[in-house]
């Protein structure tokens, strides 16, 4: 059997893309860095329908690479062997608010908006929040433990998490959508499944808990002279302001892009090093609080506090934008690190030297989530490939004892960097469980664990 006649079988002949205008978007990521491979495009209606599609491509053999709002940043959704493409966009319910237990169900293909739009319909609040939560799908971010701008105060997708619908790489459906928030009954297949990027099988729902709405909302932007004295100060905030919601790092060169790209006004009239956004929020005005921990800290040069809502929205875009800006000046290679608090400063200070070792031309952007020891660097004037890039600065991050992926995954940009993280042993307990749940091999084969070398 044709195995893409078997697809339109399951899921209509309108549901499977061809034609090379119908497939591109699907092919190549936001970034412009991964290009796949032209290929099929199945979008499924319905989880029975996925599981049928997961049946068949056991049978045919076929490699299916999962997606939601292609989004991510690592490579891993996109089919850069012709993998066929299972897009989860359809399945984009959201079901109704839980409002005695503060759950909300959403299907894989309903954007984390969509999920955060239902909760504050009903003064409750989806706690992750990212730049992409327009696009980027419930499916996608459960798949990837997205992180975003509040987990300080929240956690992750991972901490939200309270049931999981799933089709495993063997075809079969687990399901438990109970919502209980206390359940130790065996191994907790929604942790397992979060963060497996499409490796053990597809998710098709989630079920997660909703926090409190809150009602003042607070943001300044407090300028520094360096590094070290912003990670202080996020440090004595986290320990000291009881309304934190956010605290992101930037540095001048960054801000100053976002707001020539996007035509928005600077915080200050003069330019500081370093600058960190904190947001508080509470069910009480949090202003007085935020300005005493602000005037507290050490180092402050500058502070601007957004009076209004506009103003709070203008000046979040010079952070969360800057994913955006840097993609308009080059192909980014993103480097998406955790380090010791502590060695922030340091790591900011050597890692634009390393990328110029490499090359020469590249220019080296820094920004993230200061209070969690997440940088983002974003390096544009690289080739997609750069293999001599990712050594230098994974070896930096791996020396001064950090993490090669903070909150993007590991795709298939890193698998090649996996060993030097996990120890042997964790790698094959990781290669046992992909075993057992995708006998096959079909679950997004390049992504995550390297190809094991026979
Ligand atoms: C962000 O926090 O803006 C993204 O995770 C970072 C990136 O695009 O590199
Ligand atoms: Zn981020």
């Amino acid at each position: 059997v044709d195995p893409v006649q078997e697809w339109r079988d399951i899921v209509g002949g309108a549901n499977v893309l061809t034609a090379p205008d119908d497939v591109a978007p699907y092919v190549t990521d936001w970034t412009g860095r991964f290009v796949g491979r032209h290929t099929t495009v199945v979008r499924p209606g319905s989880t029975a329908e996925v599981a049928e599609i997961v049946a068949a491509c056991r049978r045919s053999g076929t490699a299916i690479v999962p997606q939601g709002g292609n989004t991510g940043m690592v490579g891993g959704g996109v089919p850069l062997h012709g993998e066929v493409v299972v897009s989860l966009r359809r399945l984009a319910t959201v079901g109704e608010v839980d409002p005695v237990g503060h759950q909300v169900s959403a299907g894989a293909g309903a954007t984390v908006e969509a999920v955060q739009l239902a909760a504050a319909a009903v003064g409750l609040r989806y706690a992750v929040d990212f730049g992409g939560r327009g696009t980027a799908t419930v499916g996608g971010s459960v798949a990837t433990n997205a992180g975003g701008i509040n987990l300080i105060r929240y956690g992750g997708t991972r901490e939200q998490l309270v049931g999981i619908e799933a089709v495993l790489g063997t075809g079969d459906v687990v399901r438990r959508m109970t919502g209980l928030v206390k359940d130790n009954t065996g191994y907790h297949l929604p942790s397992l499944l979060c963060g497996s990027e499409g490796t053990l099988g597809i998710v098709t729902e989630a079920r997660f808990r909703l926090v409190p709405a809150v009602e003042h909302r607070v943001l300044a932007v407090v300028a520094f002279a360096d590094v070290p004295a912003a990670v202080a100060a996020a440090s004595a905030w986290r320990r000291g302001l009881r309304d934190l919601e956010a605290a992101e790092l930037v540095l001048h060169d960054g801000v100053s892009l976002v707001a020539e790209q996007f035509g928005l006004p600077l915080p200050f009239p003069v330019a500081h090093p370093v600058y960190v956004l904190v947001e508080a929020a509470g069910s009480t005005d949090p202003t007085d609080e935020l300005a005493d921990a602000v005037a507290a800290v050490a180092g402050v040069r500058d502070v601007a506090v957004a009076p209004d809502e506009a103003r709070r929205a203008a000046l979040w875009r010079l952070r969360e934008d800057h994913a955006l800006a840097i993609n308009r000046v080059g192909v980014p290679h993103k480097f998406d690190v955790t380090l010791p608090q502590h060695l922030l400063g340091e790591f900011v200070d050597r890692v634009p030297a390393v990328v110029t070792a490499e090359l020469p031309d590249a220019r080296t952007w820094i920004f993230g989530h200061v209070g969690d020891g997440n940088l983002h660097v974003n390096v544009t004037g690289a080739p997609p490939d750069a293999p001599a890039l990712d050594d230098a600065v994974y070896g930096l991050v791996v020396a001064m004892g950090g993490s090669i992926s903070a909150e993007h995954g590991i795709g298939t940009a890193k698998s090649r960097f996996l060993a030097m993280q996990r120890s042997p042993a964790e790698l094959a307990a990781m290669r046992a469980i992909k075993t057992a749940l995708d006998p096959d091999g079909i679950m997004n084969p390049a992504a995550i664990l390297p190809p094991v070398r026979g």
